[in-house]
């Protein structure tokens, strides 16, 4: 089977990259290294001993995609990361996020049908989930308003798989991450960026690195147990093998079919920052801070459909999360 990966050099992308290849599926990457370093796929290579295949291209440009197609010929699956995710930024730059996300998606809808893919899938996120008020969350919860146009741009990418799956033999599974933290273990690739972090896993180990003077706790008087906000961490390379396992999902009647990725556990900032400082005995410098506005209270995965549908199960612990994040900074400022 050979597949092509979009934003195959970004963080999801390449941790899945690397578990593609340990299950004997060939992965294409296409990249343009807008938001990422083409240093991840010589990490990928080190890890894989083998070369990774990238086009340097932009998705948005449709007749350049579809050379991608035409050249490798035998491309039957597509695995879609490649958009820009900035909660932030977003909001500075509504148009930005429109034309990118909804456009590289669609140029590749496009493919779907001129050369007959048969596996697709999407990389959602708990975001379209808004601010839930039931916890946790299962695939059937309500889909709120959007806090940010990132999170407006999963739910009409959602729409419009849909729309499209409606006339396609294309089996297509969206899966919605819930927060991806962590690295791989041997420390050649993790999360990093061309532009500083806004989430809290990079900031914290960068703060844990003296990097940084101190971590600010966005809030501490949330209606939660300790006052700060409750997420759902979950190892990168857990998040990894869901899209890898998707691949070869059996469909039954309909032809999409979603699933949160997520732990099913609920750990506040407090709490994550414990588990950081017991995992690696580093005592964090951190102070609680304001809010910060779009912040959800609370949001955490019932992950049972992705553990019986997908026979999806959890490897990595909140330690192994903590200690890899933990590898994967000391190694990049080594
Ligand atoms: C987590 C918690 C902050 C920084 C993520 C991704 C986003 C999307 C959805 C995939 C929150 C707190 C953070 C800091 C802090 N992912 N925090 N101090 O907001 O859940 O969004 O999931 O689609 O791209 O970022 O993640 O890591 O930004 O925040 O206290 O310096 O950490 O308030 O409670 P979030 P996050």
């Amino acid at each position: 089977m050979k597949v092509l990966v979009t934003g195959g050099s970004g963080y999801i992308g390449s941790h899945t990259i690397v578990d593609l290849i340990d299950h004997n599926i060939l992965p294409v990457s296409v990249d343009n290294f807008s938001r990422s370093s083409s240093e991840t796929l010589e990490g990928i290579q080190k890890i894989c001993k083998q070369s990774i295949n990238n086009y340097d291209i932009d998705i948005s440009q449709a007749d350049e995609l579809r050379k991608i197609f035409e050249l490798e010929g035998d491309i039957t699956g597509i695995i879609h990361f490649a958009a820009f995710k900035f909660v932030g930024e977003s909001v500075k730059e509504p148009l930005l996020y429109y034309r990118n996300n909804l456009n590289g998606l669609i140029n590749l809808l496009d493919c779907v049908k001129k050369y007959n893919i048969q596996q697709f899938v999407f990389s959602s996120s708990c975001t379209v989930y808004g601010n839930p008020d039931q916890l946790p969350v299962n695939e059937q919860s309500p889909i709120l308003p959007s806090q940010s146009p990132y999170g407006a741009t999963k739910q009409m990418s959602e729409q419009i798989i849909r729309d499209f799956a409606q006339n396609s033999s294309c089996k297509f599974s969206l899966l919605r991450y819930f927060n991806p933290i962590g690295a791989h273990p041997s420390a050649m690739i993790g999360e990093g960026s061309k532009f500083p972090p806004e989430n809290l896993m990079p900031i914290l180990t960068e703060t844990a690195l003296g990097l940084r003077k101190s971590l600010t706790v966005f809030g501490g008087d949330y209606p939660t147990r300790d006052g700060t906000c409750v997420r759902d961490y979950i190892h990168v390379m857990d998040i990894a093998h869901a899209h890898t396992k998707a691949l070869s999902l059996h469909f039954q009647n309909q032809n999409v079919q979603t699933f949160n990725l997520g732990s099913g556990q609920g750990v506040t900032v407090l709490e994550l920052i414990s588990a950081f400082e017991k995992a690696t005995g580093i005592k964090l410098n951190y102070e609680i801070g304001e809010r910060r506005p779009g912040d959800v209270v609370a949001v955490y995965a019932d992950n049972r459909k992705a553990r019986e549908i997908l026979g999806w199960e959890l490897k990595y612990s909140l330690e192994e999360m903590m200690s890899t994040a933990w590898q994967w900074q000391l190694k990049k400022n080594a």
